[in-house]
């Protein structure tokens, strides 16, 4: 066991890491992520991650399944993943980052009537080594963002919680042969109530805020996919008002270089929507251990990757700040390192071509 002196001890050690990334003046260029990595499987995938020598690693959800109450069982599973030696291998490598979807936050698909969402957000932001003063900690909720790089090539990693505050989605009801001819996996359908919310209050004031720092590209981090929504999976879909508030935050912050990550749904794509400002991309990169075919293939026609890849995989974004407009690279990668799909964005798309007049 670990004393409480030793706890701060590492925690010290920890810092001066994450510190170095945040104020060094050296641009980002390889940031990996990735979601869903069950704890009671083998993790081959982290030597894929730490091969591809990233300057940061971030968790966007189900990072572990702990699916619980019994705080102390959430505490040993989290223990789990920090005996992997594929994860130590990681934190000596790059600093880590998270954000949590549901199975990590303590319940299957869960919300705000999670009765544990205070000690949970302890215990996970605690395995991570979430520095005393972080935006992460000093309110309800997990959310927090970061700055990286000088000036002219800043990325802005905003992390998102989409689960302490979360209103109940709707039920899909239809029949399981009518969910099975529309191609959809089919657990809910859209919730048009207007009191319902993903992030709550508190968090959109913080994010508007947010998004008003100044940036060149936005790495938004939302557990659950943000464009894709009508496999009925969750999504943001879910809570169409919220989607179109985001967007609009957006808009009314005139925030360029906005770049979604997403996890959850055990299969890896890129998805692309023209109802924002200019054209919004998600990429989801699911998951770090297990992976469903059945669920990539349910519809999405927002899709502009070459496949939905359906194997253990990890996300890599990388980004050539040398270009007249810098590009990047959104890459799946799987387990041995092999690139699945490889979707490029221009930096400059990234913004309208004109704000409108205020
Ligand atoms: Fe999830």
């Amino acid at each position: 066991m670990i004393s409480i002196p030793g706890l701060a001890l590492l925690a010290l050690a920890f810092q001066p890491l994450a510190a170095a990334a945040q104020e060094a003046p050296v641009p980002l260029q390889r940031i990996a992520f990735g979601s869903c990595a069950n704890q009671n499987l083998d993790q081959p995938v982290w030597d894929a991650v730490v091969a591809a020598k990233p300057d940061l690693f971030v968790f966007v959800g189900d990072n572990i399944y702990a699916d619980t109450e019994d705080m102390a069982l959430m505490k040993a599973k989290y223990a789990k993943l920090g005996a992997k030696p594929g994860y130590r291998k990681l934190k000596q490598a790059c600093p880590v980052l998270a954000t949590w979807d549901d199975h990590d936050f303590g319940v299957n698909d869960g919300g705000a009537w999670y009765p544990k969402r205070e000690e949970s957000a302890k215990i996970m932001l605690d395995f991570f080594e979430v520095p005393a003063g972080s935006s992460q900690r000093g309110h309800a909720g997990i959310y927090g963002a970061h700055v990286y790089g000088p000036p002219g090539k800043r990325v802005q990693l905003i992390l998102l919680d989409t689960r302490t505050f979360k209103s109940r989605p709707l039920k899909d009801t239809r029949s399981k042969e009518e969910i099975k001819k529309r191609n959809l996996v089919g657990w809910y359908v859209p919730n048009p109530d207007p009191a319902t919310t993903l992030l709550g209050a508190e968090q959109w004031a913080w994010l508007e805020q947010q998004l008003r720092q100044p940036a060149e590209l936005r790495i938004i981090a939302s557990s659950i996919q943000v464009i894709a929504d009508e496999k009925g999976m969750e999504s943001w879909g879910n809570f169409p008002h919220e989607r179109q508030r985001l967007y609009r935050t957006i808009a009314e912050a005139r925030a360029e270089g906005v770049l979604f990550i997403s996890g959850d749904v055990h299969f890896s794509e890129v998805s692309r929507s023209a109802d924002g400002p200019y054209p919004l991309t998600d990429f989801t990169s699911s998951g770090l251990t297990n992976s469903n075919p059945g669920w990539a293939s349910a519809v999405n026609s927002h899709r502009v990757s070459a496949t939905a890849y359906a194997e253990p995989t990890f996300g890599l974004i990388e980004i050539d700040w040398s270009a007249a407009s810098p590009q990047v690279s959104l890459q799946a990668r799987g387990v041995k390192g092999q690139t699945a799909f490889d979707v490029k964005l221009d930096l400059a798309a990234l913004r309208p071509a004109a704000w409108p007049e205020e």
